[in-house]
């Protein structure tokens, strides 16, 4: 049987969330859940990346955030080798991931760990891009070690390496999948025609693409409609428009830096939350396969974000909102 990100028929369980209390009392939530393959999630994810690269927290902050995306009812947590700062430290956001979890008071079973491998970070600000088989076949296993599992819930494929045959990669992904090193496969900054030749090499076990996707950059929508054709989780990533320069901050000038801004601003201002917190919910009422994974370096802003999974706007909001 295929197995689908949104169930077979494309539908999301009814909204619900409850608090339930943990063996040490903990007081936790569950958000309404959407699917990766076959692993429910709650409906908003954490970002990782925030946490380790430039301008990152301390630590402690850092697992405090990570704490707070749980408590909160995150149970999809993104991360990537490349997510760190200074050259020779690959993996710092895998470890900070795993550290997080070790110490955490609550219920694990449901988490997924989403990791990333085809990029590198030399440490001079830059990123780069390595596809080919040997390299992600080292990176699996390197990440394996850090997240300090036998088998990775989620391993997406970084970005197409323009130097290797997408093939060839994709052959590596399904390798790693026949080996049993990581359970489901994933795609990033993958155009329609990549995540076609993705899903003929990988099959079912492609369950998710992660491209970028914002109020202000909606150019994804194709991959997005595709995604839902063919049942796969679809992840945005800078959702809120990137850790530098958040397109949803302001408008504190006259000119707004893209159409539809201030359409945010005026719902947020008429629920009294948010506009990232109408930003998040906007993108689950677009489709029931995406699953947004803010980023955050605060406890405050992942429990923020959070609650989108709660926030249900009404038609007449999503039409000034905007299509995707
Ligand atoms: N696959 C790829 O190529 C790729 C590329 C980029 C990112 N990603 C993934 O996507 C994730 C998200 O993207 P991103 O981190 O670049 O950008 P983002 O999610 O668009 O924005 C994150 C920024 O928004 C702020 N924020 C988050 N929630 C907020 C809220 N409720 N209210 C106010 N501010 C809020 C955070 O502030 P604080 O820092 O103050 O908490 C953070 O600075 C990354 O963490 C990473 O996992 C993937």
């Amino acid at each position: 049987m295929t197995q689908t990100a949104a169930g077979a028929s494309g539908e999301v369980p009814a909204p619900s969330s409850r608090r339930i209390r943990t063996p040490s009392s903990r007081r936790i939530r569950t958000l309404p859940s959407r699917r990766i393959g076959d692993v429910p999630v709650g409906a908003i994810g954490l970002g990782a990346m925030p946490l380790s690269i430039e301008g990152r927290p301390d630590e402690a902050r850092a697992i405090a955030t990570i704490h707070a995306a749980l408590d909160a009812g995150v149970t999809l947590i993104d991360t990537a080798d490349s997510y760190h700062w200074h050259a020779g430290e690959t993996g710092h956001n895998e470890t900070l991931v795993a550290r997080a979890l070790a110490r955490y008071a609550g219920d694990l079973s449901p988490v997924l760990v989403a990791t990333k491998g085809g990029r590198g970070r030399p440490g001079d600000g830059s990123w780069t891009v390595d596809g080919s088989p040997a390299h992600l076949r080292r990176a699996c296993e390197e990440s394996l070690k850090r997240l300090g599992t036998d088998a990775i819930g989620l391993y997406q494929l970084h970005k197409p390496d323009p130097a290797v045959p997408y093939a060839d990669s994709l052959g590596a992904i399904r390798e790693l999948l026949d080996e049993g090193k990581i359970r489901m496969a994933g795609v990033s900054n993958a155009n329609a025609g990549q995540i076609r030749q993705a899903r003929e090499i990988l099959g079912d076990r492609l369950v998710s693409v992660q491209n970028r996707f914002s109020p202000s950059v909606r150019a994804g929508e194709p991959e997005l409609r595709l995604c839902e054709e063919l049942g796969i989780a679809f992840l945005p990533w800078s959702p809120l428009g990137g850790i530098s320069a958040s397109s949803l901050d302001g408008p504190s000038s006259a000119v707004e830096p893209y159409p539809g801004l201030a359409a945010f601003h005026e719902v947020a201002r008429a629920r009294g939350v948010s506009p990232q917190r109408v930003c998040l919910a906007w993108m689950l009422a677009l489709s029931p396969v995406i699953v947004p994974i803010p980023g955050a370096s605060r406890p405050e802003t992942i429990r923020d974000s959070a609650a989108a999974g709660e926030l249900v706007l009404d038609a007449a909001e999503l039409a000034l909102l905007g299509p995707a």
